[in-house]
């Protein structure tokens, strides 16, 4: 029970990533928000959660990129829970187009996505978190940190991700809020974004990552999740605007 009687919300927690550290976050005693575009799904990883760990989780649909929406959203958290102690900005998208076939909508779609939202959700955070202390997560990438030549966009964002989370945590700390921000990088981890993605290239794209990761394999959701219940317990309270990469060491080399 490392997150008892804590207030968590996770975007794009419908599956994948979201999916699993809500689910971690619950298993440890916290009570979850989590948001998504997608009700059905939603409703169901909800669902899903509470029949194995006693009411836990709710369900509530959002659109990130929607600042009035996230407004309602943490005072619905506040509203029904008293307090917010953990924010995970994990919703995000990736869209492949190289440097020369990306389009300006396709950029800030996914800019808009992918930063923007963590922006407003980092900055709303901050706000509700800056009285009683609390951990803002922030999903960056390990192509936040490296380049990729297929997916400029995806990379501005995710590097975006990466700074935003340190001037916000410097901000916390200079202002005397037991705020903490930091940013998470996982590697190749097997979720729709991951398989839906190398399944297009083709088996020689499975081969290819497979061989690139010095772990010889994926990553699995859980290995993420477990990353972020660390950054969200009172066991990184001395952690701040911190990198966590979970990679299989990919970046090792
Ligand atoms: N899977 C990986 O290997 C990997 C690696 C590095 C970083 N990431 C990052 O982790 C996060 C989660 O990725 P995932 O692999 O679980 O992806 P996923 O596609 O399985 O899940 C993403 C979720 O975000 C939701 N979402 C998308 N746009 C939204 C919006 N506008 N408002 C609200 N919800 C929205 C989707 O509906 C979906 O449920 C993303 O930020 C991704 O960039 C993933």
């Amino acid at each position: 029970m490392r997150l008892a009687n804590k207030i968590a919300l996770v975007t794009g927690g419908a599956q994948g990533l979201g999916f699993a550290i809500a689910k971690t976050f619950a298993e440890h005693g916290a009570k979850v928000v989590i948001t998504d575009l997608q009700v059905e799904l939603g409703d169901a990883a909800a669902a899903t959660i509470n029949q194995q760990f006693n009411d836990r989780c709710r369900f509530i649909q959002q659109d990130v990129t929607n600042e009035e929406r996230w407004q309602q959203v943490v005072e619905e958290t506040l509203g029904s829970f008293g307090k917010l102690d953990i924010l995970v900005n994990n919703a995000g998208i990736a869209l492949t187009a190289s440097i020369e076939d990306e389009t300006l909508e396709g950029w800030r779609t996914t800019q808009a996505v992918n930063l923007d939202a963590v922006f407003m959700g980092t900055q709303m955070a901050v706000r509700a978190m800056k009285k009683n202390g609390g951990s803002i997560i922030n999903i960056s990438s390990i192509e936040g940190m490296v380049g990729d030549p297929k997916i400029p966009a995806y990379n501005a964002s995710k590097g975006g991700i990466r700074l935003l989370t340190k001037s916000a945590a410097l901000y916390c700390a200079q202002e005397g809020y037991a705020v903490r921000v930091n940013s998470v990088h996982p590697g190749f981890i097997r979720t729709e974004m991951v398989e839906k993605g190398l399944d297009s290239v083709g088996p020689e794209a499975w081969d290819m990552v497979q061989q690139a990761i010095p772990a010889g394999k994926l990553g699995i959701p859980e290995d993420v999740a477990y990353g972020a219940l660390y950054l969200a317990s009172d066991e990184s309270t001395y952690v701040n605007g911190s990198e966590l990469v979970i990679d299989g060491g990919f970046l090792a080399r």
